[in-house]
């Protein structure tokens, strides 16, 4: 039977595709209020200032490619059944080619009812203020907002669990519950941290079996995948 890996991915894994992070210098967050563009609160308060600030992200993820990490993931599935857990909103990972993805936050390339959640769409231009579900309600970007509850959180514990290796990748560990997906992994799997600045908290340092990657995911991911590859079926 194949290993089990479970990739958690954030923001970091998708900069070197020149998307930017959140909470790094010059991030998201820094020019952005969060509770005004990822928040009800927010959307309630001015729409077009939400709409406009994921229509600009949408853009630009259209322009965007894979890096050398999302790429060098793909080839884990050889050996591995592998899941990817993200928190990026981006199809990064489907366009390299991973086939088990979920996506805790949401999807940037789709819309939804306000009204009628289950109403989703694939959505690749801006969404604009009058563009309407079939039922007639206004369309929404198909994010989880701070407050809102992450659907997937269920399905992604449950990888984790079962996981032989976990790889977090470009996160800072701040946004929960995503970050406290890594503390299900079964005691005797290894934990690989690839970011160029990891945020080690108590808790993930109590893992002994954990190992730092201090480096980008564009030059970790694929030293780590390549390591992996030949290491199979040895001790891991
Ligand atoms: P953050 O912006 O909080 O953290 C980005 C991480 O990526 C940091 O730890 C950086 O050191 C690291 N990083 C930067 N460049 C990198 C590179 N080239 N390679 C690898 N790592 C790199 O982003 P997230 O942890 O993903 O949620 O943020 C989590 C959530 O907060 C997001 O999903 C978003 C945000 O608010 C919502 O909007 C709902």
């Amino acid at each position: 039977m194949k290993k089990i890996i479970a990739v958690l991915t954030g923001a970091g894994m998708s900069a070197e595709s020149g998307l930017s992070t959140f909470r790094d210098a010059g991030g998201l967050w820094e020019g952005h209020d969060v509770m005004q563009v990822a928040s009800p609160e927010g959307w309630a308060d001015d729409m077009d200032l939400v709409l406009e600030f994921y229509n600009q992200r949408r853009r630009q993820l259209i322009k965007a490619q894979p890096n050398a990490g999302h790429i060098a993931l793909t080839q884990l599935e050889e050996l591995f059944d592998v899941t990817i857990i993200t928190q990026n909103v981006d199809d990064l990972h489907e366009r390299a080619g991973c086939r088990h993805v979920i996506h805790l936050h949401g999807e940037l390339l789709k819309a939804r009812s306000t009204r009628y959640a289950d109403l989703v769409y694939p959505w690749s231009k801006d969404i604009l203020r009058g563009n309407l579900c079939e039922r007639g309600a206004q369309l929404r970007p198909h994010i989880v907002w701070f407050g809102e509850s992450v659907p997937m959180m269920d399905e992604a514990v449950r990888v984790v669990s079962k996981a032989d290796l976990v790889l977090v990748i470009g996160t800072s560990m701040q946004v929960y519950p995503a970050a406290g997906l890594v503390y299900y992994a079964p005691p005797e799997a290894d934990i690989y941290y690839i970011d160029p600045r990891p945020q080690i908290n108590t808790e993930l340092a109590m893992r002994l079996n954990l190992k730092v990657i201090r480096k980008t995911a564009g030059e970790g991911v694929p030293q780590l995948v390549d390591s992996l590859l030949r290491h199979t079926g040895l001790e891991m």
